[in-house]
């Protein structure tokens, strides 16, 4: 007998051979870097309503409608190759039995080491500065040219002090001797090996040179960061995000760096993806835009598929995922 999975993309090949090997299992794959479209994906479910897993990227939505396709008595699992979930609807899946297997861990480094990148290269306008090595405005040294802003010592305030926000703190402090403030549901005992103080949400933003969420988007951090959040921030403060664009309101976001309420922005999402190319945010000297890359390292990229094969596989056999969505 073999058990259907699908796959929506192609992935890391030390994962895929993993998968490949497996006796009785049949893999319908979309083989392609770029994502499925979603008529196709419905139409792979219409397919094969008997699929016991879905191995699936950020950028394909678990839904009702996409389930009401399969057997939800066949399907087990649904395995994101991402440590965000908030395109796969839990509830749902909890309503069905269904496990979500996700990737956090082996992201941590390579994501927070992004966050980090971010950090300095909005601090020190490293895009303003390669455009004008290239576009001929460098005519020679200058005492007042490009001026960024000092990283060292500096107040770094994050939002949401989980494993990613924690390395990330790690990195800023003991690495750039950085002042970090956080705020969170509660308290966080780890914050000791980093010095962090833990703070209300308006001290961050009065007192931090950083400001950068660490959080998940969910229904309580959606468009949190919005006009009044950004004016509760310092002129001189930097804003960055590698989390989810949904945290922002990007129109917010625009306004407050077209009306200087804020120094600079750095960030790694956007809603949409991709931003289109003529979007006002790219056209802001004062903001860098990167294509959602934090954890694209290929050690991180090899480790985050070989995990969700894993997750899919363990799924299928009805046994506990290595890193399983909590749906309650
Ligand atoms: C990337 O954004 C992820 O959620 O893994």
């Amino acid at each position: 007998m073999t058990t259907k999975v699908i796959l929506t993309r192609k992935i890391p090949k030390v994962a895929f051979d993993i998968l490949k090997k497996q006796a009785g299992v049949k893999i319908i794959s979309w083989d392609n870097e770029e994502p499925i479209e979603r008529k196709t994906f419905l139409e792979y479910a219409n397919k094969n309503p008997d699929c016991a897993g879905i191995l699936c990227m950020l950028t394909d939505k678990i839904d009702e409608e996409l389930l009401s396709k399969l057997n939800k008595n066949k399907l087990k699992v649904v395995s994101t190759m991402s440590v965000g979930h908030d395109h796969i609807d839990k509830q749902a899946c909890k309503k069905y039995g269904i496990k979500v297997g996700y990737t956090p861990g082996v992201l941590t480094n390579s994501t927070s080491d992004l966050a980090v990148t971010l950090l300095l290269a909005a601090a020190r306008r490293l895009k303003e500065s390669s455009d004008a090595a290239i576009n001929g405005e460098w005519t020679t040294w200058k005492p007042e040219w490009l001026l960024g802003k000092e990283v060292y010592g500096s107040t770094v305030g994050i939002i949401g002090l989980g494993r990613i926000g924690s390395a990330f703190a790690k990195r800023m402090h003991h690495g750039f001797d950085c002042k970090i403030l956080y705020s969170d549901v509660s308290e966080k005992d780890f914050a000791k090996d980093f010095n962090g103080k833990f703070v209300d949400l308006d001290t961050l933003l009065a007192e931090s040179d950083f400001v950068v969420p660490h959080c998940d988007l969910n229904s309580k951090t959606k468009e949190m960061c919005n006009l009044e959040f950004f004016k509760k921030m310092r002129k001189d403060a930097i804003f960055i995000n590698t989390t989810r664009g949904d945290v922002v309101k990007q129109d917010d976001l625009l306004t407050a760096l077209q009306n200087n309420i804020i120094s600079y922005a750095g960030i790694d999402v956007t809603v949409p993806e991709p931003l289109p190319t003529n979007h006002p945010l790219l056209k802001q000297k004062n903001c860098i835009v990167l294509p959602h890359i934090a954890s694209s390292t290929r050690k991180c990229r090899n480790d985050m598929a070989t995990l969700a094969v894993n997750n899919l596989l363990l799924g299928i056999q009805g046994k506990n995922l290595l890193k399983e969505v909590g749906l309650d």
